[in-house]
């Protein structure tokens, strides 16, 4: 499974999930569920380098793959053991241009949360966007307590992202990871429902 993080499943959170209704948006995105129509997108995705390069999707990674994803990217609704998928679709056309996962292994009302964006619609602020409407929903519809997201020291556009979303660096973890077979460093980065402003999006720093 993408970006399965730990050896021993402790799943977090409610059992039985209701996707957010209506669906969150900021009138550019919209997070709704995955769909077998998203397939092609997934396989494009799953299949660009940088992505391998980042995130524990098979390398090869085709239709196969994806409807693995597909699978248990929406059993996740129902299933603890697999994470909460949302689809960031651009609110316009609904097309997939990419995914924000909440992944349940930890223990208590810690979730993690993972991201990628389709090459195609990478650099336009979307998966920023969708980290903005994703995190109050997993505080205030999950009682989620604390996000937790990890990047690689090299994926700047990771971490630009968590920042710009209002994460808070904590720090670097040794060994963290394995990505694609090899023991990563990871920073860790934290974000909090006090970290909300008043309008319950994560306060951007640079604002
Ligand atoms: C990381 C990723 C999800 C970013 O998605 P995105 O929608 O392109 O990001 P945004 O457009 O919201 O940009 C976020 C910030 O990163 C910056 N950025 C985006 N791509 C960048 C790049 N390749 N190099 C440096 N900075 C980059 C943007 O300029 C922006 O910073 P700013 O607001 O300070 O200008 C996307 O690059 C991706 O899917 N990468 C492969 C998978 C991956 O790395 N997943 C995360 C694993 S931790």
């Amino acid at each position: 499974m993408r970006l399965a993080p730990y050896d021993v499943a402790m799943p977090s959170g409610p059992a039985s999930v209701e996707p957010p209704d209506p669906p969150l948006t900021d009138g550019r995105v919209r997070l709704r569920v995955l769909r077998e129509d998203d397939l092609p997108r997934l396989v494009e995705e799953g299949s660009d380098e940088t992505t391998a390069r980042w995130v524990n999707v098979p390398v090869p990674y085709g239709e196969a793959e994806a409807r693995e994803e597909l699978h248990t990217m929406t059993a996740g609704w129902h299933d603890p053991a697999f994470p909460l998928a949302l689809v960031i679709a651009d609110a316009a056309t609904d097309e997939y241009c990419g995914l924000v996962l909440l992944l349940r292994e930890h223990p208590h009302d810690i979730m993690e949360m993972a991201y990628g964006v389709h090459p195609a619609a990478r650099r336009r602020g979307l998966v920023t966007a969708a980290i903005r409407l994703a995190a109050p929903w997993a505080f205030t519809a999950l009682g989620v307590a604390r996000l937790e997201a990890r990047t690689d020291p090299e994926n700047l556009a990771s971490q630009r992202a968590l920042a710009r979303a209002g994460f808070t660096r904590e720090g670097l973890e040794r060994s963290s990871r394995s990505i694609q077979g090899e023991r990563r460093d990871m920073i860790c980065w934290s974000l909090l429902p006090a970290d909300l402003d008043q309008k319950g999006s994560p306060a951007d720093p640079r604002t």
